[in-house]
C-alpha cells in the first residue's frame, strides 16, 4: 500500500501535530440567568448545572470562569411578572435591574467581554419577541423598542448587543439608534439565523419567558431552510453587525459552514439550552460520556465553521480543558 492513514493516527504526539481543529476557552460565550434582588440562586431544572442567580452569586460565577480562561459573559434578565408589559417597557427604564447590575459587573471585570439580549420577550406580557396586537407581531412598532432596550444596555456598559428578536431591519435600526447617541464603539452580535426550534423549552423555563399564545413562526425562520440563512446574513452584513449567528448550533452545522463561506464577519454559533439538557441527561444516566461528549460537539460546531460559541457548557469546559492541559 502506498497510502496508509493511520500513520497520521499512529501516536498522541503525531495525532496533536496534525489536529485540523480546536476549542479554546477564549472561544466560549457563558450565557448566565440574572435576578434580581437577595434571594438565593435557583436551579433550573431542565438545565442541570445552571441556575438563576443574584448579582452577587453572579460575581462569584463570574470570577471562577475568568479562572478558567472564560471571559466572555452573555447576560439574560429574569423579570418578575408583575414587570412585563405590552411594551416591554421595563427593559429601557431606569430602575431595570439588569442594566444596573451591568454598571457593577463592567466596573469589576472590566477585561470581561459582556454581551447583552435585545429582545422584548423577558419583558412582555405578551411572551413574544415583538410587539403584539391583535394576533399579530409587528415589526415597525417593536423596532423603536429594540433600539430604546440597545441604547440603554450601551449606556449601562455592555460592550456587545445581542438582538434576539429577528425582526426585519433591526441591525440596521439598532446600529443608527447607537451612533446617533454616541455609542459608534459598541458591537452588534446579530441572532442572524435564528430558527423557530424546539431546543429552547429549558431556555423559556428559566426566563419563564414563553410565548402566551402562539409560536415564533412568523419571526425565527423555518428549520428546513438553508437559502434563507444566506439572505438573512447579507442583509445583517451590509446593515452594520459584528458577527453573525447562527442559532441553534447542532442541528444546524450546515447552517455555520454556510454563514462561514458566504461571509466576511466572524460566525457564532449558540449551543442552545435543549442541546446542553440532552446531554446532561443522557450523562445523568450513565448513557454518555459527559466530558468526551460535551467536547465533541464543541469541537464539530468549531469544525462546522464557528469562531465563537455561546454554550452553557462554557465552564465545564473551562475545567476539562485546564485538566488536559496542566
Ligand atoms: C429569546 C431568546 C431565546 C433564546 C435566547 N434568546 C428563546 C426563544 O427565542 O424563545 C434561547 C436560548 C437557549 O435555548 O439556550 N429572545
Amino acid at each position: 500500500m502506498d497510502q496508509r492513514p493511520r500513520r497520521n493516527r499512529k501516536s498522541e504526539g503525531i495525532r496533536k501535530m496534525v489536529e485540523e481543529t480546536i476549542v479554546l476557552p477564549s472561544h466560549l460565550i457563558y450565557p448566565l440567568f440574572l435576578m434580581d434582588g437577595k434571594t438565593k440562586s435557583q436551579p433550573i431544572q431542565s438545565l442541570p448545572g445552571i441556575s438563576r442567580m443574584n448579582l452577587d452569586d453572579t460575581m462569584k460565577e463570574i470570577e471562577a470562569s475568568i479562572k478558567l480562561g472564560i471571559n466572555s459573559f452573555v447576560i439574560f434578565p429574569a423579570v418578575a411578572d408583575k414587570l412585563k408589559d405590552k411594551k416591554a417597557s421595563y427593559s429601557y427604564s431606569s430602575s431595570n435591574f439588569y442594566l444596573k447590575a451591568i454598571q457593577v459587573l463592567k466596573k469589576q471585570f472590566p477585561n470581561a467581554v459582556f454581551m447583552s439580549d435585545v429582545a422584548m420577550d423577558p419583558y412582555s406580557s405578551d411572551g413574544h419577541d415583538g410587539y403584539v396586537e391583535k394576533g399579530e407581531i409587528l415589526n415597525d412598532k417593536t423596532l423603536p423598542i429594540l433600539a430604546k432596550m440597545a441604547v440603554a444596555q450601551a449606556e449601562a456598559g455592555f460592550d456587545i448587543i445581542g438582538p434576539s428578536d429577528m425582526m426585519d431591519g433591526r441591525v440596521g435600526y439598532i446600529r443608527k439608534a447607537l451612533d446617533d447617541k454616541g455609542f459608534e464603539n459598541v458591537s452588534i452580535m446579530s441572532y442572524t439565523a435564528k430558527y423557530a426550534s424546539a431546543y429552547y423549552g429549558p431556555f423559556r423555563e428559566a426566563l419563564d419567558s414563553a410565548p402566551k399564545s402562539g409560536d415564533k413562526k412568523t419571526y425565527q425562520m423555518n428549520p428546513a431552510n438553508k437559502r434563507e440563512a444566506i439572505r438573512e446574513a447579507l442583509l445583517d452584513e451590509q446593515e452594520g453587525a459584528d458577527f453573525l449567528m447562527v442559532k441553534p448550533a447542532l442541528c444546524y452545522l450546515d447552517i455555520i459552514h454556510i454563514l462561514k463561506e458566504v461571509s466576511v464577519l466572524p460566525i457564532a454559533a449558540y449551543n442552545v439550552s435543549g442541546e446542553y439538557a440532552m446531554l446532561k441527561a443522557a450523562a445523568a444516566n450513565g448513557w454518555l460520556n459527559y466530558e468526551a461528549a460535551m467536547h465533541e460537539q464543541l469541537l464539530s460546531i468549531r469544525r462546522a465553521g464557528a469562531d465563537i460559541i455561546l454554550t452553557y457548557f462554557a465552564k465545564d469546559f473551562g475545567k476539562l480543558y485546564k485538566k488536559m492541559n496542566g
